[in-house]
């Protein structure tokens, strides 16, 4: 697809996989509108090229609004959406409130519903445009004690899934890009239910973050957005595409077996490695490492 002046709309470009794909996008000729929290409609100039960061909170209808309003003043189009921003939390289930559990899908997956909300009248109009959702290989796999984040991500592939069925007479394409562990700030960020400070689950759930954090199997936000800018430029794009060679593996193998299987190496993963020396996490309310 000639991409010559299309605009893009990137949820979350102050960091990580939304900063990466902001860039990629720009230099391959798209223009570029980021989001944050803490924008003030301020052009940056990341990698040799330029976007505009415009504010955007996930969780407040109204600035959603506004941000979505503000590229259509200008452009009177958004050619591509990336879902991108996002949070992570962590406990165990039992552990986790409602309330923790919605702030969860309040920006994960609620968010996804507003900025769809503004977005994709216009984009059924024009008859064209791709929506990409950034998804997760735990929508999947899902993670032990990233149980309300591994459900929010299953809910974001199956909204993907839906809107294909919804969208496709109309010319909009719809694909959920899964990358796995990348290093960004997502764990900086992370939110842990409050009772994880005194948590019951203490050992297993150390060794399931020690895991998560220590970056195995990682990659940097680039080679995310290689795919997204991939699925940006396709006339059909999938429903779904996992990143990195790894994942891709695992996945289509765990396609051909029984769940017991997939339980087995999902434990092994999470539950049975004991943190490395040196490299434990310490409970204070957040994981530190001990270094
Ligand atoms: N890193 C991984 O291992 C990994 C793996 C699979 C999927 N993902 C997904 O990739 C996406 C990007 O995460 P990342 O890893 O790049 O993390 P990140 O570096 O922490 O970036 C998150 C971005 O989302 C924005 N954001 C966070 N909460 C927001 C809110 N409530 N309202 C508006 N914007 C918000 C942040 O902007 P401000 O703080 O400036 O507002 C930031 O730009 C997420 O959907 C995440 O679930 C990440």
């Amino acid at each position: 697809m000639n991409n010559h002046h299309q605009v893009v709309l990137v949820t979350g470009a102050s960091s990580g996989i939304g900063q990466a794909v902001a860039q990629t996008m720009a230099k391959n000729g798209y223009i570029v509108y980021g989001t944050s929290r803490r924008a003030a409609y301020e052009t940056v100039e990341n990698g040799g090229v330029r976007y505009v960061m415009v504010p955007m909170t996930l969780e407040d209808e109204a600035s959603v609004k506004n941000a979505v309003d503000y590229v259509l003043q200008r452009h009177g189009r958004i050619d591509v959406l990336v879902n991108n921003a996002g949070l992570g939390t962590a406990g165990a289930i039992e552990e986790t409130t409602a309330e923790e559990a919605f702030l969860q899908f309040n920006a994960g997956y609620f968010g996804i519903i507003r900025v769809l909300n503004h977005v994709l009248p216009h984009m059924r109009e024009a008859k064209s445009g791709t929506v990409i959702n950034i998804g997760s290989v735990s929508s999947y796999f899902p993670v032990p004690f990233q149980g309300v984040y591994s459900n929010m991500k299953a809910a974001v592939f199956s909204l993907t899934a839906v809107l294909r069925f919804e969208l496709k007479p109309f010319g909009v394409n719809v694909c959920a890009v899964e990358p796995g562990n990348t290093r960004t700030n997502i764990i900086k960020s992370r939110i842990y239910a409050e009772k994880t400070a005194h948590t019951a689950y203490r050992q297993p759930l150390e060794r399931a973050l020690t895991t998560v954090n220590s970056n195995i199997y990682s990659y940097g936000p680039e080679k995310c957005a290689k795919v997204v800018l991939k699925m940006a430029k396709k006339k059909n794009p999938p429903a779904r595409v996992t990143v990195g060679f790894e994942y891709k593996l695992i996945h289509a193998v765990s396609r051909f077996v029984p769940w017991c299987v997939v339980e087995h190496f999902i434990r092994k993963v999470y539950l049975y490695k004991s943190p490395q020396k040196g490299t434990t996490w310490t409970f204070d309310g957040q994981f530190k490492n001990s270094k």
